[in-house]
């Protein structure tokens, strides 16, 4: 088997750094690579319903091929899937398979499964091996990056969890041609926002591929991918905890989780982040922090990518901000913002990465504009 390019990026979360590997036809290498490095006398596959008999049961058979030991299971597709119902259900199917702590547990599919699996891994016998096989362009670039792992629960999204990170993740681009394009585009989202935080020449890279996508060949996504994989691992490199640095990941985050709440969960995560970054900007600029033209340059990439850069007509900014208030980033009422100084670098604000910006402001800020020559 070979695959024609690959590329690796080292996760070097202490004490257990882990390496992803990027390049089209990469999951043919799978087995070999888990023999090497995990080396497990028993692998449990999980998959959700959606996309098991695609990527889990072809996975599933490959494994018992190569002669190893392998079982496979099925979760709930979609959100609803990641509950503590579904991690219960999932541990009492590896206890059934009688799954040792010597196991290893392979998440194949989108950001539900790998959080879930991943959970589990986590937790089962105090914590096994996992690698993730993300199948959804945001589980590639985010998800898959960072070793958060959790379910929802009725008071919120990922509010039980744990940080336990894969032993390795490998991602295949070429997974994504049956991925549908609101998923898709979606998962671009979150790359414009790593380009955004980190790398301007990236985000004009994303730009100048923008009328290929989705149809990009595989190797070309690969290396876009692998660029947002990396600004992804160094951010949580530096802060495996979420204490400090880590927070920038949240830009266009704070009003995108208020759009996604108000619209209870009705928008996509990516597209309300979409939106969420261009208003972001405007705050920026409208406070002096963020330089001028910055959400201008913002809204061109997002639109060549056919996502959203406005909130949608019938939520005023006034339904929004109370949602905002309950962000996680809001503390003692007040709601913080992660603001850029200009296109792939965010403003610092004496020592922190987030700004408190009073509703007020937000609302002039993103009032509407006054009539020209006034
Ligand atoms: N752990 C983290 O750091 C982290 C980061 C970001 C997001 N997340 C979590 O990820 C989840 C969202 O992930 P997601 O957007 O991948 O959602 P998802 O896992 O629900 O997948 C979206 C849909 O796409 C389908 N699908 C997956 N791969 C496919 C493919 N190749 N072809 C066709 N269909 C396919 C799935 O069956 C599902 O219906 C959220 O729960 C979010 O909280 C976690
Ligand atoms: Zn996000």
């Amino acid at each position: 088997v070979s695959i024609n390019r690959s590329i690796t990026v080292s996760v070097p979360l202490e004490p257990r750094s882990y390496q992803v590997q990027i390049g089209a036809g990469a999951i043919a290498l799978l087995p070999a690579q888990l023999e090497a490095a995990v080396g497990a006398p028993a692998y449990a596959v999980v998959s959700d319903a959606g996309v098991s008999r695609a990527v889990g049961e072809p996975l599933h058979r490959a494994l018992q091929s190569a002669g190893l030991r392998a079982t496979l299971h099925v979760h709930a597709a979609g959100e609803q899937g990641k509950t503590r119902a579904a991690w219960s259900a999932l541990t009492d199917e590896l206890l059934a398979a009688a799954l040792g702590r010597d196991g290893c547990v392979i998440a194949i599919g989108g950001g539900v499964t790998g959080d879930l699996a991943g959970f589990v891994a986590a937790t089962y016998m105090r914590g096994i091996a996992h690698v993730l096989v993300p199948t959804t362009l945001l589980a590639m670039v985010d998800a898959a990056v960072g070793g958060k792992t959790g379910v929802d629960t009725d008071a919120g999204k990922n509010l039980v969890g744990a940080f336990h990170p894969p032993r390795f993740v490998c991602i295949d681009p070429a997974l994504l041609a049956t991925l549908p394009g609101p998923e898709y585009r979606a998962g671009l989202a979150e790359m414009v926002k790593h380009a955004a935080i980190a790398d301007e020449r990236y985000l004009r890279e994303i730009e100048v591929a923008a009328p290929r996508l989705p149809g990009a060949d595989a190797d070309a996504l690969a290396a876009l991918i692998a660029r947002s994989v990396e600004i992804k691992a160094q951010i949580v490199a530096a802060d495996p905890f979420e204490e400090g640095v880590r927070a920038m990941l949240n830009f266009g985050h704070t009003l995108g989780h208020a759009l996604e709440g108000q619209q209870q969960f009705r928008v996509r995560h990516g597209e309300a982040v979409s939106i969420g970054m261009v208003l972001a900007a405007r705050i920026g600029e409208h406070l002096g922090v963020t330089r001028a033209g910055t959400a201008a340059v913002l809204r061109a990439v997002l639109e060549s990518l056919q996502l959203p850069v406005a909130l949608p007509p019938q939520v005023t900014i006034d339904a929004l901000l109370p949602f905002a208030a309950f962000d996680k980033k809001a503390r003692a009422g007040l709601t913080r913002y992660v603001l850029l100084e200009r296109p792939g670098a965010v403003a610092r604000n004496d020592g922190h990465w987030t700004f408190e910006v009073p509703a007020d402001t937000v609302r002039v800020a993103l009032g509407p504009s006054p009539p020209a020559g006034s």
